[in-house]
């Protein structure tokens, strides 16, 4: 009897770890996936906006033209933007609850979105060549061509 209860219990607690392990790893609802989906590419936003705010400081003569900073902003927005491909994988148009400013051209024009995309890149690359030249005339003019592609594709695929 004493050992019954004792592996009685001791099954029990089992049960009731494994059902929390459980818990913990239900995998999330489809909708919580697509909320996922959206905070990571906005994250990846955030982190392309962040990189380039030197940039379009020097560009707005807010701070003076330094051409170090200059260089290491281009070649982190050079990095993320090819992510952008990658983010917008996951098509979230079903989900009409979603905090994004996504525009549900983005699956349903994909060839532009992706020319779009390939802009942004092809101008990123451009702006870190020319950041590496040191050329201040040049990087600024690179780096307005960077702005305008980021504009672009906002002026077509993301809401106000
Ligand atoms: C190919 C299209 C595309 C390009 C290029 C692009 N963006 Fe965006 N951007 C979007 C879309 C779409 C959203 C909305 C994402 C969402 O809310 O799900 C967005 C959102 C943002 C946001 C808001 C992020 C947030 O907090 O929710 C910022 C800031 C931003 N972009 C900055 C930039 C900058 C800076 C560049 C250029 C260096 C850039 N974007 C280039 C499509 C683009």
């Amino acid at each position: 009897m004493k050992r019954f209860v004792k592996y009685g219990l001791a099954a029990m607690c089992s049960v009731a770890v494994m059902s929390t392990a459980v818990a913990q790893n239900a995998p999330p609802t489809p909708e919580q996936q697509a909320q996922q989906a959206v905070e990571t590419r906005q994250a990846l936003f955030k982190l392309m906006n962040f990189s380039f705010a030197p940039l379009a400081a020097m560009l707005r003569n807010r701070i003076q033209f330094d051409a170090a900073l200059a260089q290491k902003a281009a070649e982190r927005v050079e990095f993320l933007a090819p992510m952008i491909s990658d983010v917008f994988q996951q098509d979230t148009r079903e989900f009409k609850n979603l905090k994004t400013q996504a525009r549900d051209g983005i699956w349903g024009s994909k060839a532009e979105f992706d020319a779009k995309t390939q802009d942004m890149i092809k101008a990123a690359q451009a702006l870190t060549a020319a950041a590496k030249t040191g050329d201040r005339a040049a990087t600024l003019k690179a780096a307005g061509a960077v702005g305008k592609a980021c504009g672009s594709c906002h002026d077509s695929f993301r809401n106000e």
